[in-house]
């Protein structure tokens, strides 16, 4: 893995582990940031040493405080279409990436930091995590994917209330909404909670796992028959080398050991 400036990685036991590393300015996304993110993204996919990864904001305070409000402020019309679709791109590659990605919210998920722990397969929240689209507050909207992915994650009437108040909410509540899969007490409780469900899913067969993602993304493209992209990853799982495994594994009465082939 390339050295980053502003994103701190290691890989240990098959996990990456990123760390947005601007604490000074709790941990907003610049553009340099970003794509920083998309070159460590291009990585990952063909990475082997890699099996999943787990991305984290650096400090106590702040998971992501949202896109760097510096570069917004000096935005026009003719490059902030640019701006959302080169943001939008980088978070889609990290949602259709087929090993898991977790976010762990650490603090603030604001803004393009709440889109970017949207994008991630699964959210771990410390319980001090606050939850957020407040860019009506600057006179524009979310412009990362946040519409879409927050309307999809916690419903219509919530996603608009979020969104046009500008209200932060607090990771109970997020969690009571499907916003967040968990709530723990501690950045390092997060973690291990993070650890553990990476663990179980790296005991199974990866490319089933990655055409789990797949599926469960074609829900969410208007133009791609869902059931359709099911029964197409299904068949690719049955010439796996891993779908023999599992099954004679079973009839065997035996652990499966999987390859990822
Ligand atoms: N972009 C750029 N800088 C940011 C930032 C962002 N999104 N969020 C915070 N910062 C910077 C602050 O400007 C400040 O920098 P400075 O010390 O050089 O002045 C530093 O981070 C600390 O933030 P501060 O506002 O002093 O902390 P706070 O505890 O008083 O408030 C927040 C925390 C998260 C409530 C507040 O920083 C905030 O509202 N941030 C913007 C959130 C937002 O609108 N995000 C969406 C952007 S599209």
């Amino acid at each position: 893995m390339a050295d980053s400036k502003n994103i701190l990685s290691e890989v240990k036991q098959g996990i990456l582990y990123l760390t947005i590393n601007r604490e000074s300015k709790l941990n907003a996304l610049n553009f340099a940031t970003l794509t920083e993110l998309r070159e460590i993204f291009d990585e990952v996919s063909d990475n082997r040493e890699i099996k999943a990864v787990i991305i984290t904001g650096s400090g106590d305070k702040a998971f992501i405080a949202g896109a760097d409000i510096s570069e917004i402020a000096e935005l026009n019309e003719l490059n902030a279409r640019k701006f959302a679709e080169n943001g939008q791109e980088i978070f889609s590659m990290i949602e259709n990436c087929h090993k898991p990605v977790i976010a762990v919210v650490n603090g603030f998920a604001l803004g393009g930091g709440c889109e970017l722990a949207m994008a991630c397969h699964m959210r771990i929240a410390v319980a001090q995590a606050k939850f957020g689209q407040p860019e009506v507050n600057l006179g524009i909207i979310p412009g990362y994917g946040g519409t879409q992915r927050l309307t999809y994650l916690i419903g219509r009437g919530k996603a608009n209330e979020l969104m046009m108040t500008g209200d932060m909410i607090g990771a109970d509540e997020a969690r009571s909404l499907g916003l967040v899969n968990h709530v723990l007490p501690t950045k390092e409780d997060a973690m291990a909670k993070a650890e553990e469900i990476i663990r179980k899913i790296m005991s199974k067969a990866p490319l089933a796992i990655g055409m789990v993602i797949d599926c469960v993304n074609a829900v969410f493209v208007s133009d791609e028959d869902g059931y359709q992209t099911e029964a197409n990853s299904f068949a690719r799982c049955v010439k796996s080398g891993d779908y023999k495994e599992g099954t004679s594994a079973f009839l065997e009465k035996r652990k499966p050991v999987f390859k990822g082939e």
